[in-house]
């Protein structure tokens, strides 16, 4: 427990369950909205997913534009078309429907409809200058946590390079989160995303307290805060509904059950994580993500044990808590390590750089790139002191 006061953020409202996404009408009406823009891709559109949240909001008078031209990973070339799309349609409302990449591409569109520029001038901590345009997000998939979040990810296709936003800003006015949307997922995206909530869990609960993180440089403002009690209760189910449901959800799609339990564990995992900190797992995955083609949650599960291992001995406490939130009764910290990489294997997550196209020659340059994410080196329990101690934990995932 921190002993300096912390604060806790999330969204302006949830709305959680099956069916959810009916209330978006009296949503609407609420906000006094009268022209909605839905920012999403076209795989939503032919599965009708669209139209089960374009239908609410019509029948209560709204009138719908449509982008559907996100695509996963969101390059900022799609952040741009999707915003002159809504200049065009002049909305009072933007819905960020989909999976963590459109609900980021949303989020860009509405820092970019409220103050001008490009995504790329928002790069980095706090640098959203005021409330964004009115935004709800409505997940289709179980992870990112994006709908209660303060961050935003894009790709900027010029440096090659995964990198993010973050402000209390961001932060969607309401979060609907209906599982029953996430029922097509496929079985790829439900393992990466899933395990990409279990990282964030997991990175929150061991991160650094709010007292040791304000001691450590470079100071600065940043919306992460280190542990607190309430991101721990936020993390701890989180970890235990993965570890009961995200087999369950891969193996198959319609179990709704497991579906919903996903999707509440992703909500929860993105308050904590987006209080708290994600933390070295996340630095490390974003140069990969930038070289190679792989998912956020797939290159976050494949590193996930082995920086478990080099964070083991300070948390070795918390990760014994982990193990046994996730059904393991051998209490120990190696043993927690081998149930998180149980269940990587049994929902198909790589479990080698090599395999994703990782070339031994370009680790020391994705070690330099995850070593300068300064505020994600802060959260990390064991703060890395070089890149070659990053060095050393990407040629042991090699
Ligand atoms: N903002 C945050 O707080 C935050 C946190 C974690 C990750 N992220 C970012 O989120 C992105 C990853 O998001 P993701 O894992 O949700 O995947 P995604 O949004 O990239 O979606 C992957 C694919 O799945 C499809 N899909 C999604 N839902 C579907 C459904 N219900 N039925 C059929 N197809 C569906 C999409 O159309 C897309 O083609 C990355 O860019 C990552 O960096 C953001
Ligand atoms: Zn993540």
């Amino acid at each position: 427990m921190p002993l300096s006061p912390w604060t806790f953020h999330s969204a302006g409202s949830l709305v959680f369950g099956r069916e959810a996404v009916t209330q978006l009408g009296d949503i609407a009406r609420r906000l006094k909205a009268k022209r909605v823009f839905i920012i999403t891709d076209r795989v939503l559109l032919d599965a009708g997913i669209v139209k089960r949240v374009e239908e609410p909001l019509t029948a209560a008078g709204c009138v719908v534009g449509i982008f559907d031209g996100c695509t996963p990973e969101p390059p900022v070339t799609v952040v741009r078309s999707a915003t002159e799309a809504a200049r065009a349609f002049k909305p009072d409302l933007l819905v960020g429907l989909g999976g963590g990449s459109n609900m980021d591409a949303a989020k860009l569109v509405a820092i970019v409809m409220a103050h001008g520029g490009d995504a790329t001038d928002y790069v980095g901590d706090c640098r959203v200058p005021g409330p964004v345009f009115p935004l709800i997000c409505v997940p289709t998939t179980a992870g990112t946590g994006s709908e209660v979040s303060a961050a935003a990810v894009f790709t900027d296709t010029e440096k090659k390079m995964k990198v993010s936003t973050l402000s209390q800003y961001l932060r969607p006015l309401i979060a609907v989160v209906d599982p029953m949307l996430t029922i097509g997922c496929p079985k790829k995206v439900t393992a990466d995303s899933g395990i990409d909530a279990l990282t964030h869990a997991i990175e929150a609960y061991t991160a650094v307290n709010q007292d040791e993180f304000m001691k450590r440089p470079p100071g600065g403002e940043t919306v992460y805060q280190g542990k607190n009690p309430m991101a721990d209760l936020m993390a701890t189910e989180c970890i235990r509904l993965v570890g009961l449901y995200l087999r369950r959800a891969v193996a198959d799609g319609n179990d709704i059950e497991a579906r919903e339990q996903m999707a509440w564990a992703a909500t929860l995992g993105g308050l904590a994580f987006s209080n708290a900190g994600v933390a070295l797992v996340h630095a490390m995955e974003y140069p990969v993500g930038g070289a190679v083609h792989v998912s956020h949650g797939a290159g976050n599960g494949l590193l996930l044990p082995y920086v478990m291992r080099y964070n083991m001995t300070v948390r070795d406490g918390d990760f014994m808590a982990v193990g046994r939130l996730m059904g393991e009764t051998n209490a120990d910290a190696n043993a927690a390590i081998r149930v998180v990489e149980k269940l990587r294997e049994d929902i198909g997550i790589p479990t080698r750089l090599r395999d994703i196209g990782v070339t031994k020659e370009m680790l020391p340059g994705f070690a330099e790139k995850a070593f300068s994410i300064k505020r994600l080196m802060r959260t990390n329990p064991q703060m890395p002191q070089s890149a070659d101690e990053i060095l050393t934990i990407y040629q042991e995932a090699w």
